[in-house]
């Protein structure tokens, strides 16, 4: 997705409206450089308004050559010719004046991915999988249950391939949530930094179900020592090279392991519930989110234990937090019965309402419509009826 390179936030906001959603922000070239690394299918590089001119024609002349399926668009308060001539000496693709700048940006961008298209040609035209991580800066609020019952109901029971990655990397508990055993976890990757890729990966992950696997934490703490996050990034990329979401389970913290993650999210999911001291820490992060530029516009709040009966309401709670709720699911034993039985409530009971308060969290992230098993595969009518209600009360984002 189009990366913008721009130092002052206040500049970056317009840009991004004007980009397509997943479109990312970096400060300076050489974080462009790293995210460039990283990200082999990028086909756009935006030159935000406060970069000189010089830094931003050096930028073309060198991506020009080094990544000519890389187009770079020069974003200026005015586009005047001198500009305009040294910028096509130098390989930048377009120039938008910033006056004009909502749909000028937004058709210079379609024009780098026609030319990346075309550049890749049709071989290359397969959409990558998209990183979608599960996060909340308070243990036990739900963040791997969330992340189990997401991933299953991304897989939209089976024309989705999805890989759950743990990256609580020193408790991570995905693998005994799922009563998987697996031979294999990340520690396998470790030092592999260099050589990571999808068939390397694929040795060390476990299956769930078709659709599912997962790869799991290290059966040891301390192992989490020796995971860099060059490795974790890695790992994310080539995954997505392979599956059509990654969803990444964390720790309760902004380690180096869930920044990385974060760093490489299309979509986040914050987790949170209906307690003062869990809100004011999801606010907290949610502002150091802000500040780090993480998943802005790609943020879907999940209330997890939401009861009516707790005394905060989801119209309070989303004015606390300043953004909508995406989706909530109750308190419900069926929810932790299912998990201990190693078949998660959203494959054990698809019509269960907290299933379908799942169904719209993975809507609001693939940004599809709602997809809920039919009448004939709903496992009781009456449950089917309860969770139609909830299903329309939950669809607020
Ligand atoms: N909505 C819910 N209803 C009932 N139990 C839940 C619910 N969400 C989570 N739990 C239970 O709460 C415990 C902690 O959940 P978990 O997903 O492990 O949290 P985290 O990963 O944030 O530490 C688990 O035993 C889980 O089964
Ligand atoms: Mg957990």
């Amino acid at each position: 997705m189009p990366v913008i390179v721009e130092a002052d936030s206040a500049s970056i906001a317009p840009l991004l409206a004007a980009m397509p959603t997943g479109s990312h922000s970096v400060a300076s070239i050489d974080r462009m450089h790293a995210w460039l690394d990283q990200h082999a299918d990028e086909y756009a590089v935006v030159i935000g308004p406060t970069l000189s001119l010089e830094t931003a024609l050096d930028c073309a002349e060198d991506l020009r050559i080094k990544r000519p399926t890389v187009s770079v668009i020069l974003v200026r308060e005015r586009a005047e010719t001198d500009i305009l001539t040294r910028s096509m000496h130098a390989g930048i693709r377009d120039v938008v004046a910033i006056s004009n700048e909502d749909k000028g940006l937004t058709k210079a961008v379609e024009r780098a991915h026609q030319l990346y298209m075309a550049l890749r040609g049709p071989g290359g035209a397969r959409q990558l999988g998209r990183v979608v991580t599960v996060f909340s800066p308070k243990g036990g609020v739900g963040k791997t249950t969330s992340s189990v019952n997401l991933a299953l109901a991304l897989t939209d029971r089976g024309a989705r391939k999805v890989c759950l990655v743990d990256l609580d990397l020193a408790f991570g508990d995905v693998a005994i949530t799922m009563q998987l055993f697996p031979t294999h976890s990340i520690e396998q990757a470790v030092g592999s930094e260099d050589s990571v890729d999808l068939a390397m990966l694929e040795g060390l992950l476990t299956r769930h179900e078709d659709s599912l696997t997962v790869l799991a934490a290290p059966a040891h703490p301390d192992v989490r020592e020796r995971i860099t996050p060059l490795l974790i990034s890695r790992i994310l990329r080539a995954l997505r090279d392979g599956f059509d979401y990654i969803v990444v389970d964390t720790s309760p913290s902004f380690d180096d392991a869930t920044l990385t993650a974060l760093d490489e999210t299309d979509e986040c999911v914050i987790v949170a519930t209906l307690d003062v001291p869990t809100l004011k820490n999801v606010k907290v992060a949610l502002e150091t989110m802000d500040m780090l530029n993480i998943a802005r516009g790609h943020r879907h709040l999940l209330l997890n234990r939401a009861d009516d009966a707790v005394g905060i309401s989801v119209e309070k709670v989303e004015s606390i937090l300043g953004m909508p709720v995406s989706s909530q699911v109750a308190s419900a034993m069926d929810i932790a019965a299912a998990t201990n039985s190693g078949t998660p409530i959203v494959s054990q009971k698809p019509n269960h309402p907290a299933s379908i308060a799942y169904a719209e969290l993975a809507a609001s992230v693939t940004g599809e419509p709602v997809s809920i098993p039919t009448a004939s595969a709903a496992s009781a009518p009456a449950e089917q009826s309860r969770s139609r209600g909830l299903f329309r009360r939950g669809r607020n984002s």
